[in-house]
Protein backbone atom coordinates (compact mmCIF):
# COMPACT_ATOMS: atom_id res chain seq x y z
CA UNK A 1 0.00 0.00 0.00
CA UNK A 2 2.00 3.42 -0.94
CA UNK A 3 1.98 5.98 1.93
CA UNK A 4 -0.40 9.06 1.83
CA UNK A 5 1.62 11.51 -0.05
CA UNK A 6 2.04 8.89 -2.74
CA UNK A 7 -1.73 8.32 -3.93
CA UNK A 8 -2.52 11.97 -3.83
CA UNK A 9 0.02 12.32 -6.28
CA UNK A 10 -0.29 9.25 -8.32
CA UNK A 11 -4.31 10.37 -8.31
CA UNK A 12 -3.79 13.87 -9.20
CA UNK A 13 -1.25 12.68 -12.19
CA UNK A 14 -3.82 10.23 -13.86
CA UNK A 15 -5.93 13.13 -13.83
CA UNK A 16 -3.99 15.33 -15.55
CA UNK A 17 -2.93 12.42 -18.05
CA UNK A 18 -6.68 11.76 -18.29
CA UNK A 19 -7.81 15.24 -18.85
CA UNK A 20 -5.05 15.94 -21.09
CA UNK A 21 -6.40 12.91 -23.38
CA UNK A 22 -10.29 13.10 -23.37
CA UNK A 23 -10.00 17.40 -23.97
CA UNK A 24 -9.05 16.17 -27.52
CA UNK A 25 -12.45 14.39 -27.98
CA UNK A 26 -14.27 16.63 -25.48
CA UNK A 27 -12.67 19.96 -26.54
CA UNK A 28 -15.46 22.75 -26.14
CA UNK A 29 -18.39 20.96 -25.68
CA UNK A 30 -20.63 20.28 -22.12
CA UNK A 31 -20.14 16.54 -21.46
CA UNK A 32 -23.10 15.31 -18.86
CA UNK A 33 -23.62 11.75 -18.57
CA UNK A 34 -21.56 8.83 -20.23
CA UNK A 35 -22.93 6.01 -22.03
CA UNK A 36 -21.08 3.50 -23.85
CA UNK A 37 -17.73 4.89 -22.47
CA UNK A 38 -18.62 8.22 -24.21
CA UNK A 39 -19.93 11.64 -22.81
CA UNK A 40 -22.96 12.82 -23.86
CA UNK A 41 -23.25 16.27 -24.65
CA UNK A 42 -26.05 18.84 -23.38
CA UNK A 43 -26.73 22.44 -24.76
CA UNK A 44 -24.67 25.42 -23.32
CA UNK A 45 -28.09 26.67 -21.23
CA UNK A 46 -28.34 22.66 -19.09
CA UNK A 47 -27.23 22.81 -15.65
CA UNK A 48 -24.00 20.72 -16.25
CA UNK A 49 -22.48 23.14 -18.81
CA UNK A 50 -19.99 24.70 -16.32
CA UNK A 51 -18.36 21.72 -15.26
CA UNK A 52 -16.23 20.55 -18.03
CA UNK A 53 -14.63 24.74 -17.91
CA UNK A 54 -14.38 24.43 -14.37
CA UNK A 55 -12.98 21.17 -14.70
CA UNK A 56 -10.59 22.45 -17.13
CA UNK A 57 -9.30 25.62 -14.90
CA UNK A 58 -9.02 23.66 -11.99
CA UNK A 59 -6.40 21.68 -14.36
CA UNK A 60 -4.92 24.05 -15.99
CA UNK A 61 -4.06 26.04 -12.89
CA UNK A 62 -1.97 23.12 -11.81
CA UNK A 63 -0.25 22.55 -15.60
CA UNK A 64 -0.58 26.48 -17.49
CA UNK A 65 -1.90 24.32 -20.69
CA UNK A 66 -3.01 26.79 -22.97
CA UNK A 67 -4.68 24.15 -24.80
CA UNK A 68 -7.29 23.58 -21.95
CA UNK A 69 -7.40 27.17 -21.29
CA UNK A 70 -8.55 28.08 -24.72
CA UNK A 71 -11.43 25.57 -24.73
CA UNK A 72 -12.45 26.90 -21.38
CA UNK A 73 -12.59 30.15 -23.09
CA UNK A 74 -14.52 29.11 -25.89
CA UNK A 75 -16.77 26.89 -23.69
CA UNK A 76 -17.84 30.18 -21.73
CA UNK A 77 -17.87 32.06 -24.55
CA UNK A 78 -21.47 29.57 -25.72
CA UNK A 79 -22.74 29.57 -22.28
CA UNK A 80 -22.71 33.31 -21.81
CA UNK A 81 -25.13 33.05 -24.98
CA UNK A 82 -27.89 31.21 -23.01
CA UNK A 83 -28.17 34.55 -21.38
CA UNK A 84 -30.03 35.74 -24.17
CA UNK A 85 -32.39 32.59 -24.40
CA UNK A 86 -33.71 33.58 -21.20
CA UNK A 87 -36.45 31.11 -21.15
CA UNK A 88 -34.09 27.69 -20.84
CA UNK A 89 -32.21 29.33 -18.01
CA UNK A 90 -32.83 28.33 -14.41
CA UNK A 91 -31.79 28.47 -11.10
CA UNK A 92 -28.40 26.53 -11.80
CA UNK A 93 -26.98 29.47 -13.70
CA UNK A 94 -24.66 29.49 -10.58
CA UNK A 95 -23.19 26.12 -11.58
CA UNK A 96 -22.98 27.47 -14.78
CA UNK A 97 -21.60 30.97 -14.92
CA UNK A 98 -19.76 29.98 -11.08
CA UNK A 99 -17.47 27.71 -12.87
CA UNK A 100 -16.88 29.48 -16.14
CA UNK A 101 -17.35 32.97 -16.54
CA UNK A 102 -16.21 33.81 -12.56
CA UNK A 103 -13.37 31.55 -13.38
CA UNK A 104 -12.55 33.41 -16.09
CA UNK A 105 -12.86 36.52 -14.83
CA UNK A 106 -10.44 35.87 -11.36
CA UNK A 107 -7.78 33.87 -13.54
CA UNK A 108 -7.83 35.94 -16.49
CA UNK A 109 -8.96 39.49 -15.28
CA UNK A 110 -11.45 39.21 -17.77
CA UNK A 111 -13.88 42.55 -17.68
CA UNK A 112 -16.46 40.58 -20.05
CA UNK A 113 -16.70 37.37 -18.26
CA UNK A 114 -17.06 39.62 -15.40
CA UNK A 115 -19.97 41.34 -16.68
CA UNK A 116 -21.66 37.78 -17.95
CA UNK A 117 -21.27 36.49 -13.72
CA UNK A 118 -23.12 39.38 -12.41
CA UNK A 119 -26.03 39.28 -15.34
CA UNK A 120 -26.22 35.29 -14.43
CA UNK A 121 -26.69 36.85 -10.83
CA UNK A 122 -29.45 39.07 -11.48
CA UNK A 123 -30.99 36.73 -13.36
CA UNK A 124 -31.15 34.04 -10.15
CA UNK A 125 -32.29 37.05 -7.63
CA UNK A 126 -35.10 37.30 -10.00
CA UNK A 127 -35.90 33.91 -9.23
CA UNK A 128 -36.69 34.95 -5.99
CA UNK A 129 -40.06 34.43 -4.33
CA UNK A 130 -40.55 37.09 -1.96
CA UNK A 131 -43.84 35.21 -0.23
CA UNK A 132 -41.85 31.76 0.37
CA UNK A 133 -38.20 33.13 0.82
CA UNK A 134 -36.99 31.09 -1.59
CA UNK A 135 -35.24 30.92 -5.04
CA UNK A 136 -38.07 29.39 -7.81
CA UNK A 137 -35.77 26.26 -9.40
CA UNK A 138 -36.75 26.12 -12.49
CA UNK A 139 -39.16 26.93 -15.36
CA UNK A 140 -42.65 25.05 -15.83
CA UNK A 141 -40.75 22.14 -17.45
CA UNK A 142 -43.07 19.25 -19.19
CA UNK A 143 -45.96 21.49 -18.60
CA UNK A 144 -46.07 21.22 -14.51
CA UNK A 145 -46.57 24.03 -12.63
CA UNK A 146 -43.20 24.50 -10.56
CA UNK A 147 -43.58 28.04 -9.64
CA UNK A 148 -43.66 26.97 -6.38
CA UNK A 149 -40.97 25.00 -6.25
CA UNK A 150 -37.35 24.90 -4.53
CA UNK A 151 -35.12 22.65 -4.39
CA UNK A 152 -31.76 21.27 -2.08
CA UNK A 153 -29.21 21.92 -5.29
CA UNK A 154 -29.82 25.50 -4.91
CA UNK A 155 -27.23 26.14 -1.80
CA UNK A 156 -24.83 25.59 -4.65
CA UNK A 157 -25.95 28.33 -6.25
CA UNK A 158 -25.97 30.86 -3.67
CA UNK A 159 -22.18 31.85 -4.15
CA UNK A 160 -22.93 32.84 -7.46
CA UNK A 161 -25.33 35.98 -5.35
CA UNK A 162 -22.59 36.12 -2.45
CA UNK A 163 -19.44 36.97 -5.22
CA UNK A 164 -22.36 39.47 -6.75
CA UNK A 165 -22.93 40.88 -3.76
CA UNK A 166 -19.08 41.76 -2.95
CA UNK A 167 -18.30 42.57 -6.66
CA UNK A 168 -20.86 45.58 -6.37
CA UNK A 169 -20.34 46.15 -3.17
CA UNK A 170 -24.70 46.29 -2.57
CA UNK A 171 -26.03 43.70 -0.44
CA UNK A 172 -28.89 43.26 -1.93
CA UNK A 173 -27.81 40.01 -3.59
CA UNK A 174 -26.31 38.45 -0.73
CA UNK A 175 -29.36 39.31 1.35
CA UNK A 176 -31.82 37.09 -1.36
CA UNK A 177 -29.30 34.07 -0.58
CA UNK A 178 -29.25 34.57 3.19
CA UNK A 179 -33.31 34.61 3.52
CA UNK A 180 -33.22 31.75 1.05
CA UNK A 181 -30.56 29.50 2.80
CA UNK A 182 -32.98 30.18 6.31
CA UNK A 183 -36.12 29.10 4.01
CA UNK A 184 -33.92 25.80 3.34
CA UNK A 185 -32.58 25.33 6.89
CA UNK A 186 -36.26 25.72 8.24
CA UNK A 187 -38.40 23.30 5.72
CA UNK A 188 -35.41 21.14 4.17
CA UNK A 189 -33.28 20.11 6.98
CA UNK A 190 -34.58 17.41 9.34
CA UNK A 191 -34.08 17.15 13.30
CA UNK A 192 -31.31 13.92 12.18
CA UNK A 193 -29.87 15.48 9.74
CA UNK A 194 -30.99 14.01 6.18
CA UNK A 195 -32.58 16.39 3.70
CA UNK A 196 -35.89 17.10 1.30
CA UNK A 197 -34.53 17.13 -2.30
CA UNK A 198 -37.93 19.35 -3.14
CA UNK A 199 -40.00 21.52 -1.21
CA UNK A 200 -43.52 23.45 -2.85
CA UNK A 201 -45.03 26.51 -1.34
CA UNK A 202 -47.79 28.24 -2.91
CA UNK A 203 -45.95 31.14 -4.66
CA UNK A 204 -48.46 33.50 -4.11
CA UNK A 205 -48.82 33.56 0.14
CA UNK A 206 -45.26 31.52 0.67
CA UNK A 207 -47.19 28.96 2.72
CA UNK A 208 -45.38 25.78 2.44
CA UNK A 209 -47.53 23.17 0.84
CA UNK A 210 -45.69 19.50 0.80
CA UNK A 211 -41.92 17.85 0.17
CA UNK A 212 -41.57 15.54 -2.64
CA UNK A 213 -39.13 12.58 -3.74
CA UNK A 214 -37.81 14.60 -6.42
CA UNK A 215 -34.62 12.90 -7.22
CA UNK A 216 -34.86 10.99 -4.00
CA UNK A 217 -36.65 7.43 -3.34
CA UNK A 218 -39.00 8.60 -1.63
CA UNK A 219 -40.40 12.08 -0.01
CA UNK A 220 -39.45 10.78 3.38
CA UNK A 221 -36.15 9.05 2.09
CA UNK A 222 -32.67 10.95 2.14
CA UNK A 223 -31.33 11.10 -1.43
CA UNK A 224 -27.40 10.98 -0.78
CA UNK A 225 -26.57 13.90 -3.66
CA UNK A 226 -29.38 15.97 -2.15
CA UNK A 227 -27.32 15.71 1.49
CA UNK A 228 -23.98 16.32 -0.38
CA UNK A 229 -25.23 19.55 -2.16
CA UNK A 230 -26.47 20.65 1.52
CA UNK A 231 -23.24 19.54 3.44
CA UNK A 232 -21.30 21.36 0.96
CA UNK A 233 -23.80 24.72 0.46
CA UNK A 234 -24.18 25.39 3.69
CA UNK A 235 -20.71 25.27 4.44
CA UNK A 236 -20.13 28.16 1.90
CA UNK A 237 -22.88 30.21 2.87
CA UNK A 238 -20.97 30.17 6.31
CA UNK A 239 -17.77 31.10 4.54
CA UNK A 240 -19.69 34.31 2.74
CA UNK A 241 -21.51 35.26 5.84
CA UNK A 242 -19.68 33.93 9.21
CA UNK A 243 -23.24 33.33 10.07
CA UNK A 244 -22.93 30.54 12.97
CA UNK A 245 -26.42 28.84 11.82
CA UNK A 246 -25.25 27.54 8.55
CA UNK A 247 -22.14 26.32 9.95
CA UNK A 248 -24.20 24.45 12.41
CA UNK A 249 -26.43 23.02 9.34
CA UNK A 250 -23.30 21.98 7.48
CA UNK A 251 -22.16 19.78 10.22
CA UNK A 252 -25.53 18.65 11.05
CA UNK A 253 -25.59 17.46 7.69
CA UNK A 254 -21.86 16.18 7.33
CA UNK A 255 -22.75 14.30 10.58
CA UNK A 256 -25.89 12.04 8.82
CA UNK A 257 -24.12 11.64 5.71
CA UNK A 258 -20.33 10.24 7.53
CA UNK A 259 -22.62 8.21 9.14
CA UNK A 260 -24.80 6.73 6.89
CA UNK A 261 -21.82 5.20 4.44
CA UNK A 262 -21.36 2.25 3.92
CA UNK A 263 -17.60 0.27 4.22
CA UNK A 264 -15.84 1.99 1.41
CA UNK A 265 -17.04 5.50 1.87
CA UNK A 266 -19.13 6.04 -1.14
CA UNK A 267 -22.91 6.11 -0.70
CA UNK A 268 -26.08 4.12 -2.47
CA UNK A 269 -27.84 6.94 -4.90
CA UNK A 270 -30.31 7.28 -1.49
CA UNK A 271 -29.52 6.52 2.40
CA UNK A 272 -32.89 5.42 3.04
CA UNK A 273 -33.73 2.31 -0.02
CA UNK A 274 -35.26 -0.38 1.14
CA UNK A 275 -32.91 -2.87 0.35
CA UNK A 276 -30.07 -0.92 0.65
CA UNK A 277 -27.29 -3.10 1.26
CA UNK A 278 -27.41 -5.57 -2.62
CA UNK A 279 -27.44 -4.73 -5.88
CA UNK A 280 -28.26 -0.77 -5.65
CA UNK A 281 -25.86 1.45 -7.59
CA UNK A 282 -23.88 3.71 -5.51
CA UNK A 283 -23.74 7.42 -6.80
CA UNK A 284 -19.85 8.24 -6.48
CA UNK A 285 -20.89 11.96 -7.71
CA UNK A 286 -22.41 12.30 -3.78
CA UNK A 287 -19.17 11.05 -2.67
CA UNK A 288 -16.96 13.55 -4.44
CA UNK A 289 -19.69 16.66 -3.91
CA UNK A 290 -19.21 15.76 0.00
CA UNK A 291 -15.66 15.06 -0.06
CA UNK A 292 -15.25 18.75 -1.07
CA UNK A 293 -17.74 19.87 1.14
CA UNK A 294 -15.84 18.39 3.91
CA UNK A 295 -12.70 19.44 2.92
CA UNK A 296 -14.12 23.25 2.85
CA UNK A 297 -15.68 22.57 6.38
CA UNK A 298 -12.26 21.86 7.88
CA UNK A 299 -10.90 24.71 6.04
CA UNK A 300 -13.02 27.14 7.77
CA UNK A 301 -12.65 25.56 11.30
CA UNK A 302 -9.60 25.44 14.17
CA UNK A 303 -7.26 22.85 12.86
CA UNK A 304 -8.47 20.55 15.75
CA UNK A 305 -11.87 20.84 14.79
CA UNK A 306 -11.53 20.28 11.00
CA UNK A 307 -9.02 17.37 11.38
CA UNK A 308 -11.86 14.87 11.74
CA UNK A 309 -13.88 16.50 8.55
CA UNK A 310 -10.33 15.82 6.71
CA UNK A 311 -10.14 12.41 7.73
CA UNK A 312 -13.02 11.45 6.31
CA UNK A 313 -12.89 13.47 3.23
CA UNK A 314 -9.17 11.66 2.53
CA UNK A 315 -10.87 8.02 2.99
CA UNK A 316 -14.09 8.92 0.62
CA UNK A 317 -11.03 10.08 -2.20
CA UNK A 318 -8.84 7.03 -1.40
CA UNK A 319 -11.40 5.04 -2.04
CA UNK A 320 -13.03 6.70 -5.11
CA UNK A 321 -8.70 6.68 -6.56
CA UNK A 322 -8.39 3.31 -5.41
CA UNK A 323 -12.49 1.37 -6.48
CA UNK A 324 -14.18 3.97 -8.26
CA UNK A 325 -11.65 5.61 -11.12
CA UNK A 326 -11.90 4.59 -14.99
CA UNK A 327 -8.15 3.11 -14.72
CA UNK A 328 -8.42 0.31 -16.59
CA UNK A 329 -11.02 1.35 -19.08
CA UNK A 330 -11.39 3.76 -21.58
CA UNK A 331 -14.02 5.78 -20.38
CA UNK A 332 -14.37 9.36 -20.85
CA UNK A 333 -15.34 9.58 -17.19
CA UNK A 334 -12.91 9.98 -14.40
CA UNK A 335 -15.53 8.73 -11.99
CA UNK A 336 -17.13 5.24 -12.70
CA UNK A 337 -20.03 4.13 -10.78
CA UNK A 338 -22.53 7.78 -10.57
CA UNK A 339 -26.31 7.57 -10.21
CA UNK A 340 -27.78 10.59 -12.18
CA UNK A 341 -31.70 10.02 -11.75
CA UNK A 342 -32.56 6.80 -10.64
CA UNK A 343 -36.49 6.81 -11.04
CA UNK A 344 -36.35 8.14 -14.43
CA UNK A 345 -33.28 5.68 -15.46
CA UNK A 346 -31.27 8.29 -16.75
CA UNK A 347 -27.58 7.98 -16.05
CA UNK A 348 -27.78 5.38 -13.92
CA UNK A 349 -24.45 3.42 -11.95
CA UNK A 350 -21.89 5.86 -15.08
CA UNK A 351 -19.25 8.63 -15.07
CA UNK A 352 -21.62 11.81 -14.67
CA UNK A 353 -19.21 14.85 -15.47
CA UNK A 354 -20.36 16.80 -12.03
CA UNK A 355 -18.79 13.34 -10.47
CA UNK A 356 -15.62 14.06 -12.31
CA UNK A 357 -15.48 17.94 -11.51
CA UNK A 358 -15.70 17.67 -7.56
CA UNK A 359 -13.18 14.44 -7.50
CA UNK A 360 -10.87 16.82 -9.07
CA UNK A 361 -11.72 19.98 -7.17
CA UNK A 362 -11.30 18.08 -3.84
CA UNK A 363 -8.22 16.10 -5.11
CA UNK A 364 -6.87 19.19 -5.93
CA UNK A 365 -7.40 21.05 -2.31
CA UNK A 366 -6.47 18.02 -0.58
CA UNK A 367 -2.69 18.03 -2.72
CA UNK A 368 -2.47 21.98 -1.87
CA UNK A 369 -3.53 21.20 1.77
CA UNK A 370 -6.51 22.97 1.39
CA UNK A 371 -5.92 25.85 -0.71
CA UNK A 372 -8.30 26.11 -3.94
N1 LIG B 1 -28.79 19.31 -9.69
C1 LIG B 1 -29.27 18.10 -10.22
C2 LIG B 1 -28.59 16.90 -9.69
O1 LIG B 1 -27.88 16.92 -8.72
O2 LIG B 1 -28.77 15.85 -10.29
Amino acid sequence: MNNKANWIEEAWQQVVTKIDRTSYSIGASFPNGSRDGRYTKSPAHDWVSGFWPGLLWLVYQETQNERLKDLAVQCEREISQSLWEFDSLHHDVGFMFGLSSINQYKLLQDEEAKRHGLMAASLLAGRFNPAGGFIRAWPNWGGEDHSGWAIIDCMMNLPLLYWASREIADPRYRLIAEIHADTVLREFVLADGSVHHIVCFDPETGERITAIAGQGYAADSAWSRGAAWALYGFALSFAYTGKVTYLLAAKKVARFFLDHLPADFVPYWDFRLPAEDEGMPRDSSAAAIAASGLLELASLLPEADGREYKRSAESILRSLYENYTARESDDEGLLLHATGYFAEDIYVDTPLIFGDYYYVEALRKLKNNGRK
